[in-house]
C-alpha cells in the first residue's frame, strides 16, 4: 500500500480481544467519554513494531440505538479502536454465562457448575449457542474491516470460536489466538461438553499460543486424545494440515513502573505512606476479586500466622486490593461476601483500639497510587489457585529496586516458571505452608533478598509485553510463510 505521502504502509495488526481498552461513557445523545486503558498490554499490542494496529472487541457497554453506535464508533476510531456490539442477552448468555460461569472456572481446575445439574445442562445448551453467535459476531466486523495482508491476532478463552469463523470466511487470512489464562490438563478439558468443537474452531488458526510450555502440552494432548489427531514437535497436525503450538510467556512494560517511581507525585505518595505505616511490615495483596486468585486462603494463611506469630502481631499488616469484577456473576457475589465476612472476623480478633492488621479496599488504586503502594510494601503475596500468568507479581518486582522485598507467590501461577527463582513458592491451599512462608520472608536477611531481587528484576525488565507481542507476530507470519512453501513443495 501507499500512504498519500508515497511512503509504504506498515503492515496492519488487527487484535481481536472480547474487550477494547477504553471505559466507554455516554455523555448524550450522540456523544461519548472515552479514556483508554493504559496497561502494559495495551502499549504492546497497539505498539507492535512495524505495524499499524487496530482494536476490535466490546465497548463493555450496552447501546441499543443506532445514533449511539455511530457515535461511539466515531470516538473510538480516533483510539485505533473497533466495536462489536453485544446486545443485554447475548452479554448475559456469552459473557456472564459460557466464559465466565462456565469456561473460566474449567480453565482454572475449578470444575463445571455444580449446583442444579439438569438446569446447568440446559442453560449450557443456549449459552453455547451464544458463545458461538457472540464469536461470528466479532468475525463478521473483522471481516468488514480486514484488507489483504492483515495479520489477525485473536485473543482469550471468549473467542475460541474466533479462527475457524474468520477461516471459514477467508481461508488465506493469517489468524494467531493467543490464551491467557492457563489451559488445563486433557483429562479436565474432556469433561466440557463441547470439548471437541471448542478444541476444533481452535485448530483453525495458523499459530496457538499460550503463556508456558506446560499449558501447551496441555493443548496439544487434548488434540491427540479427545480427537485423536497426531501431536508433532511443532504442534497438531489433521489431514496433513499443520497448528503450530507454542509458548509465549508474556511480560509486562517494566520502564513505565520503573520511570513512575521517579515522579514528584509518586515520591510523595511513597512517603505518605511510610509515615502511615512506620513501624510496621507491610505486605501487599493486589488482584482481581475472583476466586481463582485464592483471596481466602490467603487471608486465613496470614491469621495462622498472627496466631504462630504473636511477636509480629503489631508489627505487620495486610493490604488487600481487592479490585471488583464480574459483579453480575452470582459465584463472584458470593466471594465478595465471603471475603469481608473472613476480614471482619479476623480483624475483631486481632485488631486493637489503634490499628487493624487488615486494610481490604473493594476497588483499584489509580497508576501512581500502586506504583508507591508496590514500592514501599516489604513483602508481596501472589497466591493464586491458578492464574496463567500472573503480571502483579512483575509490577511487583519492578518497582522494588530499592526496597528489595520478598514475593511469596503460588507454584500455580504460571509466573512461577519464571520469578519462581527470585520468589518463595507456596502451595496455597497449604495455609500452613503459606503462614511459614510469611514467617521467613518477614525474617529474610537482607543479602539473601537482594539475591532473589536480583534474578527476577533482570527477567523482568528484560522480558517485556512489547518483546512479547514482537514474538508472537513475526512467529505468525513465519508459520503462514512456511506452510505455503510446504503447500508450493
Ligand atoms: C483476565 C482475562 C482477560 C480479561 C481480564 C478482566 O485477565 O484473561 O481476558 O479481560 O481477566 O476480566 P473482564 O471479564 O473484566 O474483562
Amino acid at each position: 500500500y501507499e500512504r498519500d505521502d508515497g511512503k509504504p504502509f506498515r503492515q496492519r495488526l488487527l487484535v481481536v480481544a472480547n474487550r477494547l481498552p477504553v471505559s466507554a461513557v455516554r455523555k448524550g445523545e450522540d456523544s461519548w467519554s472515552l479514556e483508554i486503558s493504559a496497561g502494559g498490554l495495551v502499549s504492546a499490542l497497539l505498539g507492535v513494531k512495524e505495524f499499524e494496529a487496530r482494536w476490535i472487541g466490546w465497548a463493555g457497554v450496552n447501546v441499543p440505538d443506532e445514533i449511539g453506535q455511530k457515535a461511539l464508533t466515531k470516538a473510538l476510531a480516533e483510539k485505533r479502536c473497533i466495536p462489536v456490539f453485544l446486545d443485554e442477552e447475548i452479554v448475559h448468555q456469552y459473557y456472564n454465562g459460557y466464559c465466565n460461569n462456565i469456561l473460566w472456572p474449567l480453565f482454572h481446575y475449578l470444575g463445571l457448575p455444580q449446583e442444579d445439574r439438569l438446569a446447568t445442562t440446559r442453560s449450557f445448551q443456549s449459552q453455547f449457542a451464544a458463545y458461538q453467535k457472540a464469536n461470528q459476531m466479532f468475525a463478521d466486523v473483522v471481516n468488514e474491516h480486514y484488507e489483504e495482508g492483515d495479520v489477525v491476532w485473536c485473543h482469550d478463552y471468549h473467542l475460541m470460536f474466533l479462527p475457524q469463523c474468520l477461516k471459514n470466511h477467508n481461508s488465506k487470512m493469517k489468524v494467531g489466538w493467543f490464551l491467557h489464562t492457563p489451559f488445563p490438563s486433557s483429562e479436565i478439558h474432556r469433561t466440557l461438553p463441547s470439548r471437541s468443537e471448542l478444541l476444533h474452531a481452535v485448530l483453525a488458526a495458523d499459530l496457538v499460543g499460550f503463556h508456558t510450555y506446560d499449558y501447551a502440552r496441555h493443548f496439544v494432548s487434548a488434540c491427540t486424545r479427545i480427537l485423536g489427531l497426531e501431536g508433532t514437535p511443532e504442534g497438531v497436525e489433521d489431514q496433513g494440515k499443520l497448528t503450530r503450538v507454542a509458548a509465549f510467556p508474556i511480560g509486562i512494560d517494566s520502564l513505565r513502573f520503573i520511570r513512575a517511581l521517579d515522579l514528584p507525585q509518586v515520591q510523595e505518595h511513597i512517603k505518605e505512606l511510610q509515615e502511615r505505616f512506620k513501624g510496621r511490615k507491610v505486605m501487599l495483596g493486589v488482584d482481581r476479586l475472583d476466586m481463582i486468585k485464592g483471596i481466602p486462603q490467603k487471608i486465613l494463611a496470614f491469621e495462622k500466622f498472627l496466631e504462630e506469630n504473636a511477636y509480629w502481631r503489631d508489627k505487620v499488616v495486610l493490604l488487600q486490593i481487592a479490585v471488583p469484577t464480574r459483579t453480575d456473576v452470582p459465584e463472584y457475589q458470593k466471594l465478595t461476601s465471603q471475603v469481608h465476612e473472613i476480614v471482619g472476623r479476623i480483624n475483631g480478633r486481632f485488631g486493637t483500639l489503634s490499628a487493624v492488621p487488615i486494610h481490604h479496599l473493594d476497588r483499584s488504586l489509580d497508576f501512581q497510587a500502586l506504583c508507591a503502594l508496590y514500592a514501599i510494601t516489604d513483602v508481596a503475596l501472589v497466591t493464586s489457585l491458578r492464574d496463567g500468568m500472573n503480571l502483579v507479581s512483575y509490577e511487583f518486582v519492578a518497582c522494588q529496586d530499592e526496597k528489595k522485598g520478598v514475593l511469596i507467590l503460588s507454584e500455580f501461577a504460571g509466573a512461577a516458571q519464571s520469578l519462581g527463582a527470585g520468589a518463595i513458592l507456596v502451595n496455597p491451599w497449604n495455609i500452613t505452608e503459606v503462614a511459614a512462608a510469611i514467617a521467613k520472608a518477614l525474617n529474610m536477611p537482607s543479602s539473601e533478598r537482594e539475591k532473589r531481587h536480583r534474578h527476577n528484576y533482570h527477567y523482568v525488565k528484560t522480558h517485556t509485553a512489547q518483546e512479547w507481542a514482537e514474538i508472537f507476530v513475526s512467529e505468525l507470519n513465519d508459520t503462514v510463510v512456511e506452510a505455503q512453501l510446504r503447500t508450493k513443495q
